[in-house]
């Protein structure tokens, strides 16, 4: 008995000492992810969400633990750094689409800057001609790019969404020019089950495939 707790004993100290580095290495990750966004809160200045609408993507990812992002419209990166710092939790990655070369570069050396392209897949790419190649599935969706299209992006990547994904997107207030059709279409469809969070100007819609 006293030698089978002996090496219950050596065995748990052995799996402390083993996982030790990956706590540190996640705390420090934390720190740097933290103290990236803090200092860029008010700089963002190409389109951005708000630091309140980032938030709100990460605790989605971490809380329903989905490990497969697509994002459409990276800009320099903000609500791409939330989500990829929420994939850090999850162990998922997430993809992220941007047309526009400057915006491009500039988010790279932002996912740098902020410790996490290990969990980004940048593309510089429109976003129309991209999505029919992805091969998915994804379980999270943050459409933020151009309005005209939300509907579209949305009916070609709903046979790539998994059951109990979300379908997200970016400024979809009543009035917001261009989302009409894409919010008749999520309202009316009866695969999703479609909320708003409204805690910003801009609004989130959320559309869980339930179906
Ligand atoms: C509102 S901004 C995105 C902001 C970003 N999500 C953030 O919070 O940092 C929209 C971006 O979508 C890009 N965009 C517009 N049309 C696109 C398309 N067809 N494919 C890919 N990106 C596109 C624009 O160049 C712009 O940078």
């Amino acid at each position: 008995m006293e030698r089978l707790l002996y090496h219950f004993f050596i065995c748990s100290i052995f799996l402390h000492i083993s996982f030790l580095p990956l706590q540190i290495q996640g705390q420090d990750l934390d720190s740097k992810v933290a103290s990236f966004l803090k200092k860029n809160k008010s700089q963002w200045k190409d389109l951005n969400v708000p630091y309140e609408d980032g938030q709100t993507l990460f605790d989605l990812i971490v809380e329903h633990k989905y490990t497969s992002a697509l994002e459409i419209g990276t800009s320099t990166g903000h609500s791409t750094i939330w989500m990829a710092w929420a994939m850090s939790k999850t162990g998922g990655k997430v993809i992220t689409i941007e047309i526009n070369e400057k915006r491009y570069r500039e988010a790279l050396k932002n996912f740098k800057e902020a410790g996490l392209s290990d969990f980004i897949d940048a593309r510089l790419a429109d976003a129309m001609e991209l999505i029919p190649k992805l091969v998915g599935p994804f379980d999270f969706v943050f459409s933020d790019a151009d309005k005209g299209n939300y509907k579209n992006y949305f009916e070609l990547l709903h046979p790539k969404l998994k059951k109990g994904g979300i379908f997200s997107a970016h400024n979809v207030r009543e009035g917001y020019y261009g989302v009409d059709d894409f919010l008749q279409t999520i309202k009316n469809h009866p695969d999703y089950e479609t909320t708003f969070d409204t805690k910003t100007r801009a609004g989130i819609s959320l559309s869980k495939k339930i179906d």
